[in-house]
């Protein structure tokens, strides 16, 4: 049996889908509130017969921080892949995040130890990994530093990392990849899937900070094909290209046949904004639009290096533009 966290999210379900075509015992956990009709939509893309597949899932309603619930869901597996996480740059959510990024890996840890699993993937991200001199090319060996001013969400990813070592060090082969930005389709109003639906709605503005990006077929494809392999007690950058948010954002536009956005936003402007931002969503008790730390990565130049992956598999990546003209043909094909 295989074991899915996250199943209801963009990674997670993307990576059921894969998973069901060459297996029949897949696990999925879900909260109470998920929506499961966005697992649906996301295999209608790839098969007309999407019922079929979806309801060869195992689902089972637990949450990473309920153990009882948990250690049903753990009942018979020997693969794991943890993708669940809550993902936020807004300084409100650390305490969650800390709770459900860390403890809840340590419990998807502990049952991986109680229950001898074979083999445990987990979904971090390059946040986990040191945030350089800006321009500095980035790989595994570049490892945490406390010294770097990091958002709640990096930290998180962090301290979830060295739960899933110490299950290597408990006998638990794992594997741990780092994506950059993963994009997408199935999810466009949260996480990377709103760099859509804003280009979508007219998007205005640009800013020039390069970072990692990676279509999430990739993502799942390096996934599967690491839990299949003999590596272990190993972490992965996942990147295509590093690039500009400004070449990203002009080539969503071209690929939804939108204006590209026109007007840069420079640091000093932005350090206003977040600013002001912050304060507004103090008054409105919302959510900040933009974060001191989602300002910061729009605009520093933190590239990485996937080689590591790519002399291990033999993989190569689907290229950027590619991966976005194939989430603006599904967003054509589908209303969200
Ligand atoms: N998206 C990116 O650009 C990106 C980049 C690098 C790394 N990552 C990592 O990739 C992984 C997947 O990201 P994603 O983009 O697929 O995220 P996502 O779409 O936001 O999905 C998050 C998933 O986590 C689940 N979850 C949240 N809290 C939970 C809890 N307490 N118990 C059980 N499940 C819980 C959610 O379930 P519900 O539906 O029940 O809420 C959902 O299935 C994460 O670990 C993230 O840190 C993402």
């Amino acid at each position: 049996m295989i074991l899915v966290t996250g199943g209801t999210g963009l990674v997670g379900s993307h990576l059921l889908y894969h998973l069901l075509l060459e297996n029949d015992s897949v696990r999925a956990i879900h909260q109470r509130n998920s929506d499961l009709n966005a697992v649906k939509r996301v295999f209608q893309l790839y098969v007309d017969d999407a019922d079929r597949l979806f309801n060869k899932i195992r689902w089972v309603e637990a949450s990473l921080n309920d153990i009882t619930e948990l250690e049903k869901a753990f009942e018979n597996v020997r693969y794991v892949y943890h993708c669940a996480a809550i993902i936020s740059f807004a300084s409100k959510d650390y305490q969650i995040m800390r709770k459900v990024n860390i403890h809840g890996t340590t419990n998807v840890v502990n049952l991986c130890i109680s229950n001898q699993v074979d083999k445990l993937c987990f979904v971090s991200s390059v946040a986990a990994i040191e945030n350089g001199a800006e321009g500095e090319l980035m790989d595994e060996t570049d490892n945490w530093n406390n010294a770097i001013d990091k958002s709640g969400y990096a930290i998180t990813k962090y301290g979830a990392e060295m739960e899933v070592w110490r299950a290597s060090q408990e006998g638990i082969p794992v594997v741990i990849v780092n994506p950059g930005v993963i994009l997408g389709s199935g999810f466009l109003q949260k996480g990377s899937g709103t760099l859509f639906s804003n280009v979508q709605k007219g998007l205005k503005f640009y800013t020039e900070g390069i970072t990692g990006f990676v279509g999430v077929q990739d993502v799942v494809k390096v996934m599967m094909r690491l839990m299949a392999s003999t590596v272990i007690n190993e972490r992965y950058i996942l990147i295509s290209e590093n690039l500009s948010y400004k070449n990203v954002l002009f080539m969503m536009a071209d690929a939804l046949g939108k204006q590209r956005p026109k007007i840069r936003i420079n640091k000093l402007i932005s350090a206003w904004v977040w600013r002001l931002e912050f304060l507004r969503s103090k008054i409105s008790l919302s959510t900040p639009l933009l974060t001191k730390y989602t300002a910061k990565s729009a605009l520093s130049n933190h590239p990485y290096t996937a080689q590591k992956i790519k002399n291990e598999l033999n993989f190569e990546f689907e290229p950027i533009k590619s991966a976005i003209e194939r989430v603006a043909r599904d967003l054509d094909s589908q209303t969200y």
